[in-house]
C-alpha cells in the first residue's frame, strides 16, 4: 500500500511510526513532514493546507490510503477533496470537522443534546459582550475566539477589566485573526484535565488510553500558553469509573449527536476534560489526533493502527481491534529557548540512538530541516523541536526513563520542563 500523511509535526511523526509496522505499508509520504522523519518515509514539500497540491499529488502516485493529522486541512474539507478522487481517508470530513473549527457550533452542539459543558454566551459584536461583563460578577471568566486559532484562542480573565481588554482585543484587534468575530464567554471550571482520543466510524466509539498535557511553557505550569510541552498516559486522574461515566454521559451523546445534525463523525475525535466537583465537563472537542498527546498514545498501542484506521474508514470498526498494552508512557518536548515567543533555528540535531533503545524510548521529530554548511544536516527548524518518549511499566519508571532518554538527545538552545508528570505522580501516590 502507498500512504500518505498530512502533515509535519510529532504528532505526524508519531502515527508514521505505527502505520509503518505494519508490513502491508510499501510507502508512506509525509506531506510535508520534516527532515527529522527522513529515515520513517519520505517527505514531499507540499503543505499540509494546500488542499489542491494533496490531491493532485494523491492522485498522480496512486495513493491508497490517506490519514490526515492536522485540523486545518480538516476544516478545509481535505478529507472530502480525497474521497471525491476516490481516495480512502482517515478523519473526519468538513460537516464533521466543525466541531473544533467552530466554538459556537460544538458548544450550542453540547447544549441541545445535554452534554456537560461549562454554562456560556456566544456573542457577535463586542458591545454586547461588554454589556455582559460590565453586569457579572464572577471571575475569572473565560472568553473564546470561535475559530482555529493555534490552539490559543482562549483568555482567562482574572477581573472584570482584563475580561473587557480580551473581548476588545479578540473582537476589535482581531489578535486571533479572523478566527475572533464571535466570542464564546463561559464560566471558569476548576479540575484536572484529562485528554481522551477516541476512534469512532459513526457506529462505534473506542476511547483510547488517556492522557495529561502540560500546555504552559514554565514549570509548575507558568508562563505561556503552548502547543504542549509534554505529555503522559495513562491519565492517573481517570479512573474506570470515570471512564465509564464519560462514555454513557459524553462520548456515545456527542456521537449521537453528529449522526442526528447529519455529520457523522468518522476519525479520530478528541474530548478535552475537565474533572470538576460537579462531574466531567468537555473544555473542548478536537477533530483530529492531539499533539503531544499522541506521542503518548500510540506508542503504547498493541494493535496494528492501520487496521484500526482502514476499519474507521469502512465503517467496520469494532471495540476488540483496539488493545492498549498496560504501561505507561513520558513524552518530554524539547523546545528552542524562547518558545512560544521568539527564538533562533538552524541547530544540529543530535540524536544517540542506541542510548535511546536501551531505555525502550523514542523520538518524534517536530520542526527540523536540512541545512548546515552541507545542506544535509538535519537543524532545528521551530519552536517546538522534538518529543522524547520512554515507555515503562509504571508512570514513575516512564517518567523517570523519558528524562534519562532526553539526555541523549540535544540541540544547542533547546529548552524543556522539568516536570513533566510530576504533579500527576503525586496525586497518583496521594490517592493510593
Ligand atoms: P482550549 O483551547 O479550549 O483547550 O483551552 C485551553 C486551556 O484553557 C484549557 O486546556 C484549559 O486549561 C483552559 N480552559 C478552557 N476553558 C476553560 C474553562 N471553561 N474553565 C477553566 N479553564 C478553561
Ligand atoms: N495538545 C492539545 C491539542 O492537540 O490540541
Amino acid at each position: 500500500m502507498k500512504i500518505l500523511v498530512v502533515g509535519g509535526g510529532g504528532r505526524e511523526h508519531a502515527i508514521i511510526k505505527s502505520l509503518k509496522k505494519n508490513p502491508a505499508a510499501e510507502k508512506i509520504y509525509a506531506l510535508p513532514g520534516n527532515a527529522g522523519m527522513l529515515g520513517d518515509c519520505e517527505c514531499v514539500a507540499i503543505g499540509a493546507k494546500d488542499i489542491e497540491g494533496i490531491v493532485d499529488f494523491a492522485v498522480k502516485n496512486e495513493i491508497d490510503f490517506a490519514v490526515v493529522a492536522p485540523d486545518d486541512p480538516l476544516v478545509l474539507g481535505a478529507v472530502d477533496a480525497l474521497n471525491e478522487k476516490g481516495i480512502k481517508c482517515f478523519g473526519p470530513n468538513k460537516a464533521a470537522a466543525i466541531i473544533e473549527g467552530s466554538k459556537v457550533f460544538s458548544k450550542n452542539l453540547m447544549k441541545k443534546y445535554g452534554i456537560p459543558t461549562a454554562a456560556y454566551e456566544v456573542f457577535t459584536n463586542p458591545e454586547e459582550a461588554e454589556a455582559y461583563i460590565q453586569k457579572s460578577d464572577t471571575f475569572p471568566i473565560v472568553i473564546k475566539a470561535d475559530g482555529l486559532a493555534l490552539g490559543k484562542g482562549v483568555i482567562i480573565a482574572m477581573t472584570k477589566d482584563e475580561a473587557l481588554e480580551a473581548i476588545r482585543s479578540i473582537m476589535c484587534d482581531k489578535i486571533f485573526g479572523a478566527s475572533g468575530s464571535n466570542i464564546v464567554i463561559e464560566e471558569f471550571l476548576t479540575g484536572p484535565e484529562v485528554s481522551v482520543l477516541a476512534f469512532t466510524d459513526g457506529k462505534t466509539m473506542v476511547p483510547m488510553v488517556s492522557s495529561m498535557d502540560h500546555k504552559r511553557a514554565g514549570d509548575n505550569d507558568t508562563g505561556l500558553n503552548t502547543g504542549g510541552m509534554g505529555t503522559i498516559a495513562p491519565n492517573p486522574c481517570y479512573t474506570e469509573d470515570m471512564a465509564a461515566q464519560c462514555m454513557k454521559e459524553i462520548f456515545l451523546p456527542t456521537m449521537d449527536a453528529m449522526n442526528k445534525e447529519g455529520r457523522t463523525f468518522k476519525g479520530c475525535l478528541y474530548f478535552g476534560l475537565m474533572l470538576t466537583p460537579k462531574g466531567p465537563k468537555v473544555i473542548e472537542y478536537n477533530c483530529r489526533f492531539g499533539d503531544p498527546e499522541t506521542q503518548v498514545v500510540l506508542p503504547l498501542l498493541e494493535s496494528d493502527l492501520l487496521t484500526i484506521m482502514q476499519a474507521v474508514a469502512d465503517e467496520t470498526l469494532t471495540e476488540d481491534m483496539v488493545k492498549f498494552s498496560k504501561g505507561s508512557a513520558c513524552c518530554i518536548v524539547k523546545a528552542s529557548k524562547g518558545y512560544p515567543q521568539k527564538y533562533d533555528t538552524g541547530f544540529e540535531l543530535k540524536i544517540n540512538e542506541a542510548e535511546l533503545a536501551k531505555r525502550n524510548a523514542t523520538v518524534f521529530v517536530a520542526g527540523a530541516k536540512l541545512g548546515g554548511d552541507d545542506g544535509k544536516t538535519v537543524v532545528t527548524a521551530g519552536g517546538r523541536v522534538l518529543g522524547v518518549t520512554a515507555r515503562a511499566e509504571s508512570l514513575t519508571e516512564a517518567i523517570d526513563k523519558a528524562y534519562e532518554a532526553a539526555e541523549f538527545v540535544h540541540f544547542d538552545n533547546e529548552y524543556f520542563r522539568k516536570d513533566i508528570g510530576a504533579r500527576a505522580k503525586k496525586w497518583f501516590t496521594e490517592s493510593m
